[in-house]
């Protein structure tokens, strides 16, 4: 038996391969475009491992699809593959809608092929599992209560709408022709290999070199920050356990203000990395104008997740950002070689005017 992954070489994907081999051992087949935020460098201790096979290519490359059903006949679909990031869906939304519409169609179109043409137990067991986000439901004021699943969907950036379209895709897919489909709608991670553009490893980099810790805004919003192993177990857990056409919510009951994720991490490199540029590193916070339509807070009801499948996260936001904190110090060589020109151009652009 085996699984195929899109999107494993990013920062969930590749976290979620490593875990899965260990915690399970069975075959991966990992499809992936290589986009500035896929690094095959994150699989390296995988190299040589014959139960991974990485296959550089594009979901929407739907004979390429095909040939990988046929031939490895896996027993699921985990759907990682998008653009992810919702600074850069803002300065061009085109590629949010061809890898998170199109690509989610085609690849939904390829499983469902595939799953009409398999038999018996095969067709029984086949799983099309897709990794969502909660900004999907879009933002929520101080005192509302956390997204539940039937919360109405309310997306606001390029990116959380082009993930909501993919949602309904997936939905329908369901509903329509019966695909064995699972959807789950996390929150905010953070942990290794997480690109440099996203907020934790952003503030990690720029404190070390003593450059601005840019905050948008007033630095209150809100978001509810996942160690990235609690979301990897999270997925193998609905992929075990879930009932076809069900969506779970997942997410650590761990609401935090900007401004209180950045202090902790100037807080721990004061303790762990004493000799930077600029110490203490709180000295570095900058406000700086803020995302247009920024939501002002995600907050996620995991009750279900916790009932019905019994998972629950291993990790505090303590432990889980004294982790990350740990391995960026760790593995600054890593750093340097995903901040390649590309992505020194996209921090001109995205910071240079405001
Ligand atoms: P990422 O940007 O780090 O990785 C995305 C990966 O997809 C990259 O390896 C990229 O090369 C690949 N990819 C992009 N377009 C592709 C295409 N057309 N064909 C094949 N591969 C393609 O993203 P991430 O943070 O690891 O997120 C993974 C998934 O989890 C996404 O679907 C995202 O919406 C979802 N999610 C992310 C978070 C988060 O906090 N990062 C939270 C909830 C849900
Ligand atoms: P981000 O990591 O981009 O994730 P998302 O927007 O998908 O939640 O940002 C997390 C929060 O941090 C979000 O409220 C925007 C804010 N942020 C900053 O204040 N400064 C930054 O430089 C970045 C990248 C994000």
């Amino acid at each position: 038996m085996s699984i195929l992954v899109t999107g494993g070489a990013g920062f969930i994907g590749s976290n979620f391969v490593i875990d899965w081999i260990a915690a399970t051992g069975e075959p991966v087949i990992n499809l992936d475009k290589l986009t500035y935020a896929g690094n095959p460098g994150n699989l390296r201790t995988l190299d040589g491992d014959a139960r991974h096979r990485f296959v550089r290519g594009d979901i929407r490359d739907c004979a390429l699809v095909a040939g990988l059903l046929a031939e490895h006949r896996p027993r699921a679909i985990v759907h990682f593959a998008a653009e992810s990031h919702v600074d850069r869906s803002i300065h061009g939304p085109a590629e949010f809608i061809a890898t998170n519409v199109d690509g989610t169609f085609a690849l939904l179109e390829a499983a469902r092929s595939h799953w009409e043409g398999l038999e018996g137990q095969a067709r029984e067991r086949l799983r099309f599992l897709h990794v969502s986000t909660d900004e999907v439901y879009g933002s929520l004021a101080p005192g509302d209560p956390p997204f539940r699943e039937a919360d109405a969907y309310r997306p606001n950036s390029p990116y959380s709408a082009s993930k909501a379209a993919s949602d309904h895709l997936v939905r329908a897919w369901h509903h329509t022709y019966g695909l064995p489909t699972l959807t789950t709608n996390c929150s905010n991670n953070y942990g290794p290999f997480q690109f440099p553009e996203k907020l934790i490893p952003l503030v990690i980099g720029n404190a070390l070199s003593g450059a601005p810790l840019p905050i948008y805004g007033d630095g209150l919003n809100v978001r509810d920050w996942l160690y990235v192993g609690d979301h990897c177990a999270a997925i193998r857990t609905v992929l075990e356990r879930g009932r076809p056409g069900g969506t779970w919510n997942i997410g650590g009951w761990n609401e935090m203000a900007n401004l209180d994720v950045v202090r902790s991490i100037c807080r721990l490199l004061d303790e762990m990395h004493p000799g930077s540029p600029v110490v203490p590193h709180e000295k570095l916070i900058h406000f700086v104008k803020d995302r247009p339509g920024h939501d002002r807070r995600y907050a996620i009801d995991a009750h279900r997740i916790e009932r019905e499948l019994g998972w629950k996260p291993a990790e505090s936001f303590e432990s889980g950002i004294r982790r990350t904190v740990r391995w960026y110090l760790d593995h600054q060589d890593w750093v340097s070689e995903v901040s390649s020109g590309a992505y020194r151009a996209w921090i001109e652009k995205n910071y240079g005017a405001r």
